[in-house]
């Protein structure tokens, strides 16, 4: 699904933001708001209205933060999106029914975003609304789940024990924004005043009491970027999302004359081809570490993810140790099938042990397919969360020349950038 790139002046008119960012982050344990909290130097509430503004997709914003929380309300006041700023309450839904109470009239389509989410990409935003734009009435970002999840029953005094586990391929984790038909979820929540606190402390998110309402939810997909920092590994993870700052680096031992030799870094490129896979062979089409369900996959030893092999290929060729058949070729039996994240991964492995940091890794991809535009930012988190570097895509057809035109095949070509460490 591609995202547009522009809205008419009316829908982003009709269209608000909630950012709920009045939580105390009581597991991130700073001891500070959570949406306080320095990421490579901005706050969280920072970053999130960043995106937001990046997006471009509303004429509304509501900030939630703490009451009484001064610094948090110089930050909104200081951002270039001026944010409407109101105070939140106890629980998370109360600070959204606090978001909400602040929503101009004539509000058509309402995004509640976690601040906590800071670094949700733009493209999740233009997703979501989109998709209400379509004329769904709620609309949520997921991404599927990794781990096997089991239902527990909870009996007084005795060990939970397992009761279920269901299906996990039918599973997802829930991200946000979450976007509805704003008339239908003040209807919603509306409704909602009147029940018991049991029944009101069951409902988790909003999608949830639209859902038990009876209305329709409809997904889209999330990013692995839209994590949500709740503990501390979070936010080294959601650290090594954001592109390195080369202030910040130190990659020069201190020279023993008290000066600093002069840092030269190593260029690398790298290319690969994969022919598209006979239509007879039904291949999963896996590309910069993405999977595109809609697409019949490339052939090759490995899952034929060019992308993610011409990125190792750069890598492999900056540090000038070998290539991509010297480390994982028909020759190492235990590579068949991998994943390109996995290869990506184990190759910047090797460049580091051979003492080198890696600067970035860029890639071009050329051909037909996949439709790539709406999945970048997603495909750049996920290939630099395998390399441990900002690695980022671009994507471009041949107009029609070529084995890429045809689409017979696809080529990627990657450079990459690293600098001795020892
Ligand atoms: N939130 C809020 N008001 C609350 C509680 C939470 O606006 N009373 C917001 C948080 O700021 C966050 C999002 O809801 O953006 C998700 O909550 P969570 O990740 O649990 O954040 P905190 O409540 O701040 O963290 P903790 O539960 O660890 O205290
Ligand atoms: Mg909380």
């Amino acid at each position: 699904m591609n995202a547009p790139t522009s809205f008419s002046e009316q829908e982003i008119q009709q269209t608000a933001v909630i950012v709920v960012a009045a939580g105390s982050g009581t597991r991130l344990g700073y001891g500070i708001p959570k949406a306080l909290v320095p990421l490579a130097g901005r706050s969280l509430l920072e970053h999130a209205l960043d995106r937001i503004q990046l997006a471009g997709c509303a004429a509304q914003v509501i900030a939630v933060l703490p009451e009484d929380e001064a610094e948090l309300a110089a930050i909104a006041a200081n951002h270039p999106l001026r944010p409407h700023c109101v105070s939140g309450g106890a629980t998370r839904n109360d600070s959204v029914r606090a978001g909400l109470a602040a929503l101009e009239p004539g509000t058509e389509r309402v995004l509640i975003h976690d601040a906590a989410r800071a670094l949700t990409p733009p493209e999740v935003f233009l997703q979501v609304l989109s998709a209400l734009l379509a004329g769904a009435r709620a609309v949520i970002p997921v991404v599927p789940v990794v781990d096997t999840i089991k239902q527990v029953a909870t009996d007084p005094g005795r060990q939970p024990h397992v009761t279920g586990t269901p299906a996990r391929d039918l599973l997802r984790a829930v991200q946000t924004p979450q976007g509805f038909h704003a008339p239908t979820l003040l209807a919603a929540h509306q409704r909602a005043t009147g029940w018991d606190r049991a029944k009101a402390e069951a409902i988790t998110d909003d999608a949830m009491l639209m859902e038990i309402l009876g209305e329709r939810v409809d997904t889209v997909p999330g990013a692995a970027a839209a994590l949500k920092i709740t503990t501390k590994p979070d936010l080294v993870l959601a650290e090594s999302m954001l592109p390195v700052h080369p202030s910040k680096e130190s990659p020069m031992p201190p020279h023993s004359g008290g000066q600093q030799p002069p840092l030269i870094p190593r260029t690398g490129i790298g290319i690969d081809v994969h022919a598209v896979a006979d239509p007879a062979e039904s291949r999963a089409m896996w590309l910069a570490g993405l999977h595109f369900p809609e697409d019949q996959g490339l052939s090759g030893h490995s899952d034929g993810d060019a992308v993610a092999h011409a990125a190792c290929d750069a890598l492999f060729s900056a540090a000038g140790i070998g290539d991509l058949g010297a480390h994982f070729g028909t020759d190492r039996p235990e590579y068949a099938g991998a994943s390109g994240t996995t290869l990506l991964a184990e190759a910047a492995r090797l460049v580091r042990a051979a003492g080198f940091e890696i600067g970035n890794v860029a890639v071009q991809f050329v051909g037909r397919r996949p439709k790539f535009a709406a999945r970048r930012t997603e495909a750049d988190a996920v290939l630099s969360q395998a390399a441990g570097a900002p690695v980022s895509v671009t994507a471009t057809t041949s107009d029609g020349l070529g084995y890429e035109g045809t689409g017979a095949g696809v080529t990627a070509y990657a450079t990459a950038l690293v600098y001795s460490v020892r």
